[in-house]
């Protein structure tokens, strides 16, 4: 089967066994991030389908529940490892560490879990995949897609993030990467339909999905 079908596959029975309504935010965002990544994928002359299926992979631990916390990164490494796709395990891992310095604070229910994904994330170099998966999970919400400044600023609006300024620089960072890499002054240019639905939709709706679990 094709890398791109088996990715959908894994998603489907991912989704499947989440019934909770915030199930939807999570696909609403996997399913943006793999647009992200696989239009970024294509204009940087790099491989599409593989972007596509880190992009809809990358939080796939999340089929758990709506409350693994840090722990889905493990829990997708381990599903995809198990699934025979180990390039796109090790995104499940590398997403979240950017710099990757912020893995030192990283704690999972399993310590020997958190000393493994410690290890793996200091002692791996950065590809590109690994780069442009960080940057598509920061152009997505729980919508689908949108800019980095939108997402960050409802990540701020529901947890703690240390070091806040240096995350985002990072992004930025990502971001002219990028740019530079799709031959384009602003990738926004190439989401413009997109993005200008998110401008206009309101609150980010991931804060307006963060008030209703803190409601109840
Ligand atoms: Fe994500």
């Amino acid at each position: 089967m094709e890398l791109r079908e088996k990715a959908k596959d894994i998603f489907a029975w991912g989704r499947a066994q989440r019934t909770d309504e915030l199930a939807l935010t999570w696909e609403n965002h996997s399913k943006g991030a793999a647009s992200v990544a696989e239009r970024l994928a294509e204009k940087a002359g790099m491989d599409k389908d593989l972007a596509f299926a880190m992009g809809l992979l990358h939080d796939i631990g999340r089929y758990r529940s709506v409350k693994t916390g840090m722990n889905h990164i493990i829990y997708g490494y381990e599903l995809l490892m198990e699934k025979g796709l180990p390039e796109v395990a090790r995104i499940c891992l590398t997403h979240s560490f950017n710099p990757k310095e912020k893995v030192q604070i990283l704690e999972l229910d399993d310590p020997e879990k958190t000393e493994f994904v410690k290890q793996f994330v200091m002692g791996a170099e950065y590809d590109d995949y690994d780069k442009l998966i960080q940057l598509a999970d920061f152009m997505s919400g729980s919508h689908g897609i949108t800019t980095i400044e939108r997402r960050f600023c409802s990540v701020l609006s529901r947890h703690d993030l240390p070091e806040p300024q240096k995350v985002l620089r990072k992004l930025y960072e990502l971001k002219e990467y990028f740019d530079k890499k799709c031959g384009v002054e602003n990738i926004y240019s190439l989401f413009k339909d997109e993005l200008e639905e998110a401008a206009i939709r309101g609150i980010p709706g991931d804060y307006r999905e963060y008030k209703k679990k803190e409601e109840r």
